[in-house]
């Protein structure tokens, strides 16, 4: 929820009181040094004794409510036919409106499931944009993933309300030169987020489906950021202010053949799920859900993060719950705006992300700018974000680095964990490092996994960037801030 004040300023607000708090520890500049540099200058390798404020992702660190704890203490401990998977069973009919349910323990698992039933060697799999784990279990079944996203989505400056819409010229193209035959999905990932949180409307999805859907195409809903897609097209979208969020995800999932999401983000518990109306497909999924997560009733989901679930299913329809991680990033992107920090607009769900190739214009994309402005804030603040960046795509078949699209530093808003003398502690340490910026170099491997690198690869600053830019920070603003 947001409210707006007598001065004219809209300030997001919360709807609810906080009732149980986890001491952070502000490490002190030379400690933040000391971290960066055991870390690889890689946020992923912090502990986070050494972190202030993680913004590193909204998966799994949401502040849960109270019914969703109450709920855990009635939780049906059952290797078999547990009622809390009926209960959750119950609440996605209810949101979702889908019939069959097939739990799984994380959102990368039912890619999993989808890659290994649908994806062969030689499909390819348009989407509006990849995510990290997508893109990963999507081609290790052989497949090749288009991304045929508008060229708007690629601008960072931008007013367009729907930048995760897909481009249905593009869509009919790569139809027509692949053939129907070659597509096992195509998928629309509510909220893009890795283009920043920017969702589609439902006039698009509406008109993806109807391309595909003639075609025997099935439409793949990734739901992990449902809520916030839904707030978005319940603000952005003519015809639907008076919808509630429910109802917008319904007319949703009726266009999707199948929703598959993590739990650990709109619905604020460690989980996830695949949910559909057509007994075909769920029949084929079942046949592998107890071979790779667990029996059909759990996933690999413990009942009490099923029953947790279920509350949280319900609760993610609630305006300010579906507002809470949106509210503040608009909030946050405006604030840094002022600031003169570029970062993308309009402000998506989840996080916001400062533009890193305007923050850091003197680095070229073969230093890594992202993970370098990265290890810089996290230097000058003890907060944690991502670097979403050319550090997050691995290298071709030859070797050589892939240029993102977008280098975006993510800061994260968990829904519910943090206040707003934090975000106004984030805005100032950004701007003092934007201030300072030319001290920011670049960054090269030393350590690099061929896989998802950007999860436990280390790197070095080039020419020893970090020590100088914590000794400026020191002399400014004092050794223990
Ligand atoms: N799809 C989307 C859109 C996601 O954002 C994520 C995870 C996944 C799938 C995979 O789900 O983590 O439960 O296995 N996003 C996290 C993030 C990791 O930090 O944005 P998972």
């Amino acid at each position: 929820m947001s409210v707006r004040l007598s001065n004219g300023r809209e300030i997001p607000i919360e709807t609810h009181k906080i009732r149980i708090v986890q001491k952070v520890r502000l490490a002190p500049a030379a400690d933040r040094l000391r971290a960066i540099e055991e870390a690889g200058y890689n946020t992923f390798m912090l502990r986070t004794r050494d972190i202030f404020m993680d913004m590193l992702t909204d998966s799994g660190t949401n502040a849960m409510s109270d019914n969703q704890l109450a709920a855990m203490m009635q939780s049906d401990d059952a290797y078999a036919g547990s009622e809390s998977f009926y209960r959750l069973a119950d609440a996605v009919k209810e949101i979702f409106g889908y019939e069959y349910l097939l739990p799984v323990h994380q959102g990368r698992a039912a890619e999993h499931l989808l890659a290994k039933i649908f994806v062969k060697p030689g499909d390819f799999v348009p989407m509006n944009y990849h995510f990290t784990t997508t893109k990963a279990h999507f081609e290790l079944a052989g497949g090749k993933v288009l991304e045929l996203f508008q060229d708007e989505a690629l601008n960072t400056q931008s007013t367009c309300p729907f930048k995760g819409n897909m481009d249905l010229d593009k869509l009919t193209a790569a139809i027509r030169k692949a053939g129907p035959e070659r597509i096992p999905f195509v998928r629309m990932e509510a909220t893009t987020n890795l283009l920043g949180g920017q969702p589609f409307s439902l006039e698009n999805l509406k008109a993806v489906k109807a391309i595909v859907g003639p075609l025997g195409i099935p439409l793949v809903v990734d739901g992990s950021l449902i809520s916030e897609n839904a707030f978005f097209i319940k603000q952005r979208e003519p015809g639907y202010e008076n919808r509630s969020i429910t109802e917008i995800i319904r007319e949703i999932m009726a266009e999707a053949d199948i929703c598959y999401l993590s739990g650990r983000k709109s619905c604020s518990v460690r989980g996830g799920f695949i949910a559909t109306n057509i007994k075909k497909y769920s029949d084929m999924i079942r046949e592998w859900l107890p071979v790779y997560e667990g029996f059909f009733t759990y996933g690999g989901m413990s009942s009490k993060e099923i029953e947790a679930m279920a509350v949280g299913v319900r609760e993610m329809t609630e305006l300010d719950v579906a507002s809470s991680s949106a509210d503040f990033v608009k909030y946050f992107a405006e604030r840094l705006i002022e600031s003169g920090i570029a970062v993308v607009t309009p402000p998506g769900g989840l996080a916001c992300h400062i533009d890193a190739k305007i923050f850091l214009p003197h680095l070229p994309q073969s230093v890594y700018p992202a993970g370098a402005l990265a290890a810089a804030v996290y230097l000058t603040s003890g907060i944690r974000g991502m670097e979403r960046g050319t550090v997050s795509m691995d290298r071709d078949k030859d070797g050589n680095d892939v240029f993102s699209d977008l280098e975006l530093l993510r800061l994260a808003i968990p829904r519910r964990v943090f206040t707003m003398s934090h975000i106004e502690y984030a805005v100032d340490r950004l701007s003092w490092l934007h201030k300072n910026r030319e001290l920011v170099g670049g960054l090269e491997f030393y350590e690099e996994p061929p896989v998802l690198r950007f999860f436990a690869g280390k790197m070095r600053p080039l020419d020893g960037w970090g020590a100088k830019l914590a000794a400026k920070f020191a002399a400014d603003l004092g050794e223990n801030n």
